[in-house]
């Protein structure tokens, strides 16, 4: 039976409970309905906002193989691009990367977040998958025990309860999860320094590829996200708000940091959507909690500067299915013992890869003598992705893998 009303304020219950209906939360709760497992996604939002929030959609290949596996890969395969080139812009000149012939030669798959999201929406819904939208959990309770439940308030402000044998967090960095973590739970957490104004510019993309620009102004990017929209990132002045430049210092920026007296000129457009990104990561130290586990954001939010959140979301959901699917069905706990250290070793990876990532796209700000230490690094790091094919091979294996 498939439940789109409101979540009623009676208590309910399902033997695994997920919380968020991001690509962590639908693609676990996707695996675990298809196995049989009795599962509900609870989700504060409506459907609409849902399957429209816009996201980045920079899918690496394992990322296709996992939802390719699971069936949920039809609309990607369709619609999504393949994408395999990077180019770099420097003080030194130009170069690209065809990281798609480099490392284990696999490429990106380009496909907007929002229309994974709603194909996997889709396809819980259609299989009879249970979800209550506009239900926000507030906490989860009882966690070291084998019955957690989840206090939830549905749109009208309705309190209710959801009983578990298992409670998924997959409800993002802000989520009811991270709030209901013991006391005492270690969450590492970088602040990098930088600061990016995000844009969303209603224009066609300007290259073939996805550009990086380093200059002494600071940085640039651009991806392409359709056909008639495009992303750019601007390094901004910590603090700023994302109105306070005009579209016109925008794209004077964009053209100065992006070398188009060089290489010609950016596609300029109305800027549709700003958003000011302060650059950091975070870990929680343990994914498991008793009978709370941890995926996608909720597990570890790595710096944008990689594209890995939404693969690093993915890969967790399966490997939690899978150790979910283990223990409910067979009664066998090894895979759900060892949930959180697979997942953390695949997380840190990701961190340090998205670290090297700022570093190298990022003039340091600080004294001038360590300044030009560190400036004199970050363009030797430029040279060797340049020049030496074994430092491309081990870009290309990172920037794409997981
Ligand atoms: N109760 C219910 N739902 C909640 C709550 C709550 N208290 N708090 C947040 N949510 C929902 C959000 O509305 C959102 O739909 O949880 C979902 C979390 O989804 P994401 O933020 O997309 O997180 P995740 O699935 O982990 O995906 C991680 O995907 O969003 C991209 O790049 C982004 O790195 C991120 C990646």
């Amino acid at each position: 039976m498939t439940e789109r009303q409101k979540s009623p304020a009676e208590q309910q219950s399902a033997d695994v409970v997920i919380l968020g209906a991001g690509p962590a939360g639908l693609t676990l709760g996707n695996i675990l309905h298809a196995a049989g497992i009795d599962c509900v996604v609870l989700e504060r939002a409506d459907d609409a906002h849902v399957r429209t929030r816009a996201r980045a959609g920079f899918l690496a290949a394992n990322t296709v193989r996992v939802l390719e596996r699971h069936g949920l890969a039809d609309g990607l395969n369709r619609r999504g691009r393949p994408h395999g080139t990077c180019e770099f812009r420097t003080e030194d000149g130009s170069f690209r990367l065809d990281y798609g012939t480099l490392g284990r030669r696999e490429l990106h798959t380009v496909y907007p977040q929002q229309d994974l999201v709603t194909d996997l929406l889709a396809r819980y819904l259609d299989a009879g998958g249970r979800i209550a939208f506009q239900a926000e959990a507030q906490t989860v309770r009882d966690a070291d025990g084998p019955r957690p439940t989840v206090t939830v308030r549905d749109a009208e402000g309705r309190p209710g309860l959801w009983r578990a044998r298992y409670v998924a967090g997959c409800d993002g960095r802000h989520g009811a999860a991270r709030r209901s973590l013991p006391p005492g739970t270690r969450r590492h957490h970088r602040d990098h320094g930088v600061t990016w104004l995000g844009l969303l510019a209603e224009a066609p993309p300007s290259m073939d590829a996805v550009g990086y620009a380093m200059h002494p102004d600071g940085f640039a990017g651009h991806m392409a996200r359709t056909a008639d929209i495009t992303r750019y990132y601007l390094q901004y002045e910590p603090g700023a708000p994302a109105d306070a430049w005009s579209e016109k210092r925008i794209w004077a920026a964009l053209d100065r940091r992006m070398r188009t007296d060089e290489h010609g000129p950016l596609h300029h457009g109305r800027i549709l959507q700003r958003s000011v990104i302060h650059l950091e990561s975070d870990v929680v130290e343990q994914l498991r909690h008793g009978s709370l586990l941890l995926a996608g954001d909720a597990a570890s939010l790595p710096a944008p500067a990689a594209a890995k959140g939404a693969n690093l979301a993915v890969l967790e959901a399966e490997l939690l299915a899978e150790a979910l699917i283990d223990e409910l069905r067979r009664g066998d706990s090894r895979a759900l013992d060892g949930y959180s250290a697979r997942c953390l070793a695949h997380i840190w990876r990701a961190q340090e890869f998205a670290h090297w990532m700022i570093q190298f796209l990022h003039s340091p700000v600080g004294p001038a003598g360590e300044s030009f230490f560190h400036e004199s690094m970050r363009r030797s790091r430029v040279e060797s992705l340049r020049t030496s094919r074994t430092h491309q091979d081990w870009f290309a294996e990172n920037y794409v893998g997981l």
